[in-house]
Formats: structure tokens, C-alpha cells, sequence
């Protein structure tokens, strides 16, 4: 094209539709220039799958990229941009993707932490954030909401989504949609929900794995999330690497094209997962001809690093296999998310060299991330030790107490440790001169890395004497009046290929806790991890326990505000915290069985559903988190005992702080559909809402109960509310709840 040509386009593309401007911008290309658009290729800078020789500039040069990741740098983002623009023939602008998961520079907890704090405003804040400084730095597409509901914490990734409930799972994929995308300006990417489909059902828990299960769960567990994102406005999807009904995503034109884009009537682009499209071969369905020509007919619009649409489509389109309309399709896709992007109009929009002094790590970030960070731990047992007081001998003790590399947690691909301080540097200075911290690192992770099959972890601690700290430990724990322990997980042990079998804190590291509990020193437990981890032994021995999973860049200065009582903790679990490795996978809105153990039933029961060796109940159930200060719930009322569809009901329930403390709560609503076509689970989430309440304060909390807050697949995967009676529940988790009933006519 000539620079005129281009010059008019560029121009008019603000003032011609979408539609119109596409169109017209098609009507120019070449075939290879539109196999070109759906080439996404690595910059290599961050590593997020096998690495690849991807001549970014070269392809760019000749038309032949529609969009990179792992470019890190706005300079380098730039300099891309530029040969795009400008060397190209037409020179169409290109996507630049990356993984910004839970912030950037200033980096957020990690999601599934995000999720225990139940606060959908914030987290809307912190997407729009990460999104601010993602952009600074010439991103203009985040790998972002992560939607994949979890009910088996040995895969790493549960670190990344939102944990186990669908309910909370949509509005927190809405919000992080709503808070990267904004209005398309120039502070926000366009979002990539993912990993469509039921990734999180990996068998085994173990990444990768084959998923399998019925389309009554799929509709009524899954697949509602991810609905829920695409009804935002999400501008992109990603498939998943695993097979749905046997036939790898990406390849899978009932998920894509039917369920996505018939059902669901999304309008976005759906592009591959790193390499999904070779992967497919791997999964045994064919050579790349046939999962290049599958992967396009089925609705994949880009191919992440699988450079398999780029060698296979002219020759799949000559031989008859695809049509011109289907390149058509996926190209008019990607073109149209340029658009919504505003790159027609100025490709360098995310490119602006002082938003890199301006926008990066501001204290207004920081303070956004501090608070968040702080509402997401969660209180799991105060035997009356915390908040502690700024005074005395405080030992602080374990490996993650003094590293400031680890605390941001996993998937942090632009953070920037040596600007975030580590916990024993944030305690110093929040204890000032009123008290004394005694540092020991005290053990490594695991007494011997190698053991863990070889795995190696990023991010490393320093390597100590495990007996030589462990003495200096003993021996500054004998000299304080109080304990903390900063132990659990490497950022890198969750996350990404990250799965584990064994999901108690490392053998050193227990070795080490139980010694110090041993001392008969008062003990707080601070359990680092990306996901619920099996604290048996802890909860029985140890003073005070606190997941506080991994607070991103702030999370030293976070951990004091919530350690030293100038705020109450408020996070709720988002998965179930299992008592044993065997009870998973252990989730709270499971199926009643034919052979439930009753209430109240102790110990086993032949011929019922248990087990013989341990109880069915989880250590800490979905929702539960503790405060500093206590709440009562009032008597729940309900307007009316029976409903029609038209109409509605509302609960109502009063909540007090009867505690000391002002303190947020969750206050939870459940539904439970008695007797209906098809199985119903025990309980699910319908509604929650978190207050602020003073010491002594009441309030009274109302929910309204709806039709659709009844409704469910069923085995024709119709969405009905049948009439009958429903329980409904209400309370500060999903365990103590009261009951109520009432019909739907
Ligand atoms: C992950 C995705 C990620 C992509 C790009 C893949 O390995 O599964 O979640 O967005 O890499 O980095």
C-alpha cells in the first residue's frame, strides 16, 4: 500500500465505523498478509512456554505478525510497533499481549488470594491499575481474567483463578473485565478470559491432564464464569490446552463456535494457548494440517506460537480444505480488536515515554495494593495472640520472612523486587523503637531441593546449614516473648506446571515449626502459598495461624497492618481447606449422594459416604475466615414463604460486631433447591455482601431472592427453576449457617 493509502485510512479511522473501516482495510490485503494477522509469536523476554526463534521484526517488517508477547520494554514495544507501521505494506499495528495477571510494576495478590477478600470493588481497581501501568509500558493486551473454577488445590494454577465457587467466580471475572477494559482509553488493555474451557478439572490435579465430565456439570459448575466475562465485554478468549469431550480445545468446534459464539453470541477473537494448536497433534488427532484446519474451523482466530496456521493455512485454503471465508472470519476478528484498541488511529497510543515516570509504582498503586493485600489473609485460628502488640522480643523466624523476591507470588512478570521491602524490613519499621525483632531464617523450603523431582523453583532462598539455622532459631525463639513464622511455599510452587502431591509445609520447615511450638513460646504461623495447603497438626498446635497466600509488592507493610491490629482481618476462603491429602477433591457445593452422613453423625458409619480413616468434613470450609473482632447474626426473616417467577423475596438478617475490633464481614447467602428434576448441590453461593461494621455496630444485611438465583441445567441443559421448595441459607461461611424455607409456586 502506498503511504497515501495508508495515511488516509490511518486518518479516517476514527471517523468510519468499525465495520466500514475493516472492511476496507480487507479488501486491500493479501492472503498472506491476512494469515499474517493471526500470527502471534514470542518476544522471549519472559518465558511462558518453550522457547522459540521468532524473527519478530522481519516478520513484522513483511506483514507477516499480527500480535507478540513477552516483549518486555516500551522501548522495544516501540521499535516493533515502528516496523510494523512503517515497514509493512499496509502497515496494520500489532497486539502486544502479556501475561499481567495481578498487577505489574505494582503487583497485587496473587488472584486466588484476591478472590478470599470478596471485595469486587477493589479488585475492579486493582485490574484497572495493572492495566495503567501494563499500558505505560506499551501492553496493550492482558492474559487476564483467569476463570477456571478449582476444586482440586495439587494444581498449582488454583493460585491464579478465583477458587471453587461459580457465583463469585463470575462477578470476579466481570469486575477484573470491566477494570482492564474500561471504555478501551488509553490506560486500559483489551482482557483475554481464560482458559476456555474447564482447564481447572485437570484429573489428578496434575497440569495438563486429561478433563472429562458430564455437560449437567459443565453448564451448572464451570462454564458460567466464563459466560459471565464474555457477557462483559471481554475483547478476547483463550482455549485451554486440554481435550472437552475428547477433542483438544482448540480444535473443539462445539466450544467455540457453537457454545461461544451461537449460544453465548460473543463477538470477541478466541486465540490458542501457548503452542495449543502442535499440542493437538500430541494429543493424537492428526498432523498439524489437520489441527490447523480443525483449530480454524472450529472458531480459533490466532495461534499462539504454534506457528501452525502460518505454515498450514494457504496450502489448507488451496487445497480445498478451508474456505476463504473462514481466514476471513478469524482476520476480520483480530482487526477489529485493533480497532476497539484505537491502534488505527495512533499505534504508538501505548507507547508514551513519560508514562514510564508517571504511571509506575505511584504511592497511589501502592496504597490500592497495601489495602487489598491486606483484606485477603485469612484469620484461620487466634487462640487470643493477635493482634500482637508493638513491644518485647519478637522473633521472626523462616524462610520467607526476610526475601523480597518471593512475596509477590507467581506469574509477576513485572515486578520489581528491589523497590518492595521484605517482611522482616516492613516489621522493623512498623515496630519502630517499640520493639525488638530477632531475625532467623531458621531452615531452607525443603531440607534438599533436588528431592522434589527435580524440580526447580525461580525465584530462589538463600541456601543455609539446616541445623545451624535451626539452632539460631531455638535460640532467639527462647529469647522472645512471641514467635511469627514466615513459612509455606516458593511464589514459583504454585502457578503454571506447579502441581503437588504433597500439600503440607515442607519437611524442614514442619520439623522446624513443631520445635519452636515445642519451646512453649507463643506461635503465629503466616502461611505463605498459592494454594489451600493441609494444616492438620498446625491447627491443633499453633497459637495463630493466617494464610496470608502471596500480597504482591506490598505485602511486608500489609502483613504489619493486619499483625499489629491496625486493621482487622477480613479474607475468606475461596477453597475448601482440606483436613487430608485423600479427601480431595473436597468442594462445598458437592451433590448430597444417597448416602449422606447425617448432621451431627460422629465417627465412621458403615455403608454410608465417608471414610474410615477420617472425617468428611474439610479443615476450613468455603467462606470461613475468622476477625478480630465477633459477629452475631440475628434471627434471618423472610418477607413471604413462597415466591413466584415473576416475583421474588427478600431475607433479611441483622448482623452485629459484638467484638472489640472495628471489622469487615462477609455475609454469605446460600440456596439449596430440595427436590428437582436432577440432583442439586447441597448448598451454592447466590449472594454476599461485605460490611463495615464499628465495635458494637449493627446493621441489618437483605438479599433478594430472584427466579434466576434458582435456576440450573437440566439434563436437556434447558435453564429452569422448577417449582418446590428451596432451603436458604445465610451466615459467615458456608459451614454455620442458618435455615430457612420457602416455595416457589
Ligand atoms: C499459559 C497461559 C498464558 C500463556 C501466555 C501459557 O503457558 O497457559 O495462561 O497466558 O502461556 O504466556
Amino acid at each position: 500500500m502506498t503511504a497515501t493509502l495508508l495515511a488516509a485510512l490511518t486518518v479516517s479511522a476514527q471517523k468510519m465505523p468499525m465495520m466500514e473501516y475493516v472492511d476496507h482495510l480487507m479488501s486491500t490485503m493479501t492472503l498472506e498478509e491476512k494469515i499474517g494477522q493471526l500470527n502471534l509469536l514470542p518476544g522471549n523476554d519472559i518465558t511462558t512456554g518453550a522457547v522459540m526463534n521468532s524473527p519478530l521484526a522481519q516478520l513484522a517488517a513483511e506483514g507477516k505478525l499480527g500480535a507478540v508477547l513477552n516483549v518486555k520494554g516500551q522501548d522495544k514495544v516501540r521499535e516493533l510497533q515502528r516496523v510494523a507501521v512503517e515497514q509493512s505494506r499496509l502497515g496494520i499495528p500489532l497486539l502486544i499481549g502479556q501475561d499481567v495477571i495481578h498487577g505489574n510494576q505494582t503487583v497485587f495478590p496473587i488472584p486466588l488470594a484476591q478472590s478470599c477478600s470478596w471485595d469486587i470493588e477493589a479488585i475492579e481497581n486493582g485490574a484497572r491499575i495493572a492495566a495503567k501501568e501494563a499500558t505505560a509500558q506499551g501492553i496493550n493486551w492482558v492474559y487476564s481474567p483467569m476463570v477456571d473454577i478449582a476444586i482440586d488445590p495439587r494444581w498449582g494454577r488454583v493460585a491464579e483463578g478465583a477458587g471453587e465457587d461459580p457465583f463469585l467466580g463470575c462477578r470476579i471475572g466481570e469486575a477484573l473485565v470491566r477494570g482492564y477494559q474500561g471504555c478501551y482509553g488509553k490506560e486500559n488493555a483489551m482482557a483475554c478470559v481464560k482458559h476456555f474451557a474447564l482447564y481447572g478439572a485437570a484429573e489428578a490435579g496434575r497440569d495438563y491432564n486429561t478433563v472429562d465430565m458430564s455437560r449437567v456439570r459443565m453448564y451448572n459448575q464451570y462454564l458460567e464464569p466464563y459466560k459471565a466475562a464474555a457477557k462483559a465485554g471481554a475483547g478476547s478468549f483463550m482455549s485451554s490446552f486440554n481435550v472437552v469431550d475428547g477433542v483438544p480445545a482448540t480444535c473443539n468446534r462445539w466450544l467455540l463456535t457453537e457454545l461461544l459464539r451461537n449460544d453465548w453470541q460473543y463477538d470477541g477473537f478466541v486465540v490458542t494457548d501457548y503452542g495449543s494448536i502442535n499440542e493437538a497433534v500430541v494429543h493424537g488427532i492428526g498432523d498439524q494440517t489437520v489441527t490447523a484446519e480443525r483449530a480454524l474451523k472450529a472458531g480459533t482466530d490466532m495461534d499462539m506460537c504454534s506457528f501452525a496456521f502460518f505454515s498450514q493455512l494457504a496450502g489448507l485454503l488451496q487445497a480445498g480444505r478451508i474456505t476463504q471465508s473462514d481466514i476471513d472470519t478469524a482476520c476480520r476478528r483480530v482487526l477489529e480488536a485493533k480497532y476497539k484498541l484505537g491502534l488505527f488511529d495512533n499505534p504508538y497510543r501505548f507507547c508514551e515515554p513519560e508514562r514510564l515516570k508517571t504511571d509506575l509504582y505511584t504511592a497511589e498503586h501502592r496504597q490500592a495494593a497495601r489495602e487489598m493485600a491486606a483484606e485477603t489473609f485469612v484469620l484461620l485460628k487466634n487462640d487470643g495472640l493477635l493482634p500482637l502488640k508493638k513491644q518485647g522480643k519478637i522473633a521472626l523466624i523462616g524462610p520467607l520472612a526476610d526475601n523480597r523476591s518471593n512475596m509477590v507470588g507467581c506469574w509477576s512478570t513485572g515486578d520489581t523486587p528491589e523497590l518492595y521491602s521484605t517482611l522482616k524490613e516492613a516489621m522493623e519499621r512498623a515496630v519502630g523503637d517499640k520493639a525488638r525483632i530477632l531475625f532467623a531464617q531458621g531452615c531452607n523450603i525443603y531440607a534438599d531441593e533436588a528431592t522434589q523431582n527435580g524440580a526447580s523453583f525461580g525465584r530462589p532462598i538463600d541456601r543455609v546449614d539446616d541445623g545451624q539455622a535451626k539452632s539460631e532459631a531455638l535460640r532467639l525463639a527462647a529469647e522472645a516473648d512471641v514467635v511469627v513464622c514466615a513459612m509455606g511455599e516458593m511464589a514459583e510452587m504454585s502457578g503454571e506446571s506447579s502441581s503437588r502431591t504433597d500439600l503440607s509445609l515442607p519437611d524442614v520447615q514442619m520439623n522446624l515449626l513443631k520445635e519452636l511450638v515445642a519451646t512453649g513460646k507463643p506461635v503465629v504461623l503466616l502461611n505463605f502459598s498459592g494454594r489451600p495447603t493441609i494444616m492438620s497438626w498446625e491447627a491443633e498446635n499453633v497459637t495463630a495461624i493466617m494464610n496470608v497466600w502471596f500480597g504482591g509488592s506490598e505485602t511486608g507493610d500489609a502483613i504489619c497492618d493486619v499483625l499489629f491490629g491496625d486493621k482487622s482481618p477480613s479474607g475468606h476462603l475461596t477453597m475448601t481447606m482440606p483436613k487430608a491429602l485423600g479427601q480431595i477433591p473436597i468442594y462445598y457445593n458437592h451433590l448430597n449422594t444417597g448416602r449422606p452422613v447425617p448432621a451431627g453423625a460422629s465417627g465412621f458409619l458403615k455403608y454410608q459416604s465417608n471414610y474410615i480413616d477420617e472425617r468428611n468434613e474439610p479443615l476450613y470450609p468455603f467462606g470461613y475466615g475468622l476477625s478480630y473482632t465477633t459477629f452475631e447474626y440475628g434471627t434471618p426473616r423472610l418477607d413471604a414463604t413462597s415466591m413466584t417467577a415473576e416475583g421474588g423475596l427478600t431475607l433479611t438478617v441483622n448482623v452485629r460486631n459484638t467484638g472489640g475490633y472495628d471489622a469487615d464481614e462477609v455475609v454469605q447467602l446460600y440456596i439449596r433447591d430440595l427436590a428437582a428434576s436432577i440432583s442439586r448441590p447441597v448448598k451454592e453461593l447466590k449472594g454476599f455482601e461485605r460490611i463495615t461494621l464499628k465495635a458494637g455496630e449493627s446493621r441489618d444485611v437483605t438479599f433478594n431472592i430472584n427466579v434466576d438465583m434458582l435456576k440450573f441445567y437440566d439434563s436437556d441443559l434447558r435453564h429452569v427453576a422448577e417449582p418446590g421448595d428451596f432451603e436458604v441459607m445465610v451466615g459467615g461461611n458456608s459451614r454455620d449457617v442458618q435455615r430457612l424455607t420457602f416455595t416457589l409456586r
